[in-house]
């Protein structure tokens, strides 16, 4: 069976993190149950049990009470089949609100995968971050879901925090390969337009955060992790299998705000405003904000750059060769691509200046 995924978008957080975009709300209780009224209407329209890996991502997944996260459930299983008969089903969670009781709801529906945004080991550097929880948080939670039968985890951390020494990042990697989850992503900070950091003039030394994801790469690689995808490390056989489908050209359907969907060539991207959202469902409509079918040279050039996000890099289809062949040999020959055969992909220098090699595939095209 070809791979399909399911994206499901649950937009609360406890509070907004200085350095994240993502769309998600803090607060916004009493939106909780509308919102998954509309969640559920919205899967209503798109019902089919063929999809093969699901992903409930944020937001915060986790501060979602048992009765909602049943709700969730019971929704999955209508429309789109048991969670339990999905190849993967992730759910992201984050330390302060996953309770030993979400633990086992969450196994009891058929969840085999967690996601945990843990982002620093250092209390100080999770307070310059704008974390609601500590380390020790990050531990017991961890430690519950290990024994209640999630033995499959992936854990999120951030290369760059502002005050982090290179130190303090081995440090903290140190202690996340004693804990050993299955799989962990390493993102290097992004400040980003209309965050706190952005507003507060916040920048990055790219030269030390460069050292702390060679570090991840040599320490993580040392430990057993396979570097499968410029940020992401797994114990073999652990790649996320609901992600590689965005690496490959798969297809996917996004419910919830802000969620996006690529589906027989066309993508498009749900409201982000959650009133936008909850009201265009309430009222039947779709609640499509952007929709646009990419062909040709963009549609290409788009699955270039993806596919090249792998580490072991891609075989270029003749379209592809007739059309960027010039701009890859031009990063054969400056040192950020290499090839070998049919396949190109990035090279150790390519793989932390990825964005040069990515401009050269997204239009407006240079030769156009
Ligand atoms: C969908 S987000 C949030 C997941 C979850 N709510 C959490 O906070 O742990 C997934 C991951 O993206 C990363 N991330 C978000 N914004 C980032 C930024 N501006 N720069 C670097 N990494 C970022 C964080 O590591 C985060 O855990
Ligand atoms: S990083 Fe996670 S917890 Fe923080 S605001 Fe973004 S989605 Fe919410």
């Amino acid at each position: 069976m070809r791979p399909r995924g399911l994206y499901i978008h649950i937009p609360f957080c406890k509070q907004k993190c200085n350095y994240c975009d993502f769309a998600s709300f803090a607060g916004k209780e009493q939106v909780r149950q509308r919102y998954l009224c509309a969640l559920e209407k919205e899967a209503a329209a798109y019902a089919d049990p063929s999809y093969t890996t699901l992903y409930v991502g944020g937001g915060t997944p986790s501060l979602l009470t048992v009765p909602q996260l049943q709700t969730l459930g019971r929704m999955v299983t209508k429309y789109f089949g048991p969670v339990a008969h999905f190849v993967e089903s992730t759910f992201e969670a984050n330390p302060e609100s996953l309770t030993a009781e979400k633990i086992a709801c969450l196994r009891a529906l058929g969840f085999n995968r967690l996601s945990m945004g843990l982002q620093s080991f250092h209390d100080t550097e999770l307070k310059t971050l704008g974390r609601v929880h500590n380390a020790a948080q990050f531990l017991t939670a961890y430690q519950a879901a290990h024994r209640g039968g999630f033995e499959n985890i992936n854990v999120d951390l951030i290369a760059g925090v502002p005050g982090q020494s290179l130190q303090s990042f081995s440090t903290g990697l140190g202690r996340l390969v004693e804990v050993n989850p299955k799989h962990i992503s390493v993102y290097g900070l992004q400040i980003e337009e209309g965050t706190p950091f952005f507003a507060q003039g916040v920048t990055c030394d790219q030269g030390l955060m460069r050292q702390m994801l060679e570090k991840a790469h040599e320490v993580l690689t040392r430990n057993g992790y396979h570097h499968y995808e410029i940020s992401n490390y797994a114990k073999p056989g652990y790649e996320s299998k609901h992600n590689t489908l965005y690496w490959q050209n798969g297809s996917y359907l996004g419910l919830g705000s802000a969620a996006a969907s690529c589906q027989k060539g066309v993508r498009r991207q749900n409201e982000p405003g959650l009133e936008a959202y909850i009201s265009c469902v309430e009222a039947g409509e779709k609640p499509t904000a952007f929709s646009e079918r990419l062909t040709g040279k963009a549609k290409e050039g788009e699955n270039l750059l993806l596919a090249l996000r792998q580490l072991d890099g891609v075989e270029l289809t003749a379209r592809q060769r007739a059309w960027f062949g010039a701009e890859i040999e031009r990063h054969v020959k400056n040192g950020l691509l290499t090839q070998a055969g049919k396949k190109v992909k990035l090279s150790k220098e390519g793989l932390y200046l990825a964005n040069e090699v990515f401009r050269s595939f997204v239009a407006p095209f240079e030769d156009a």
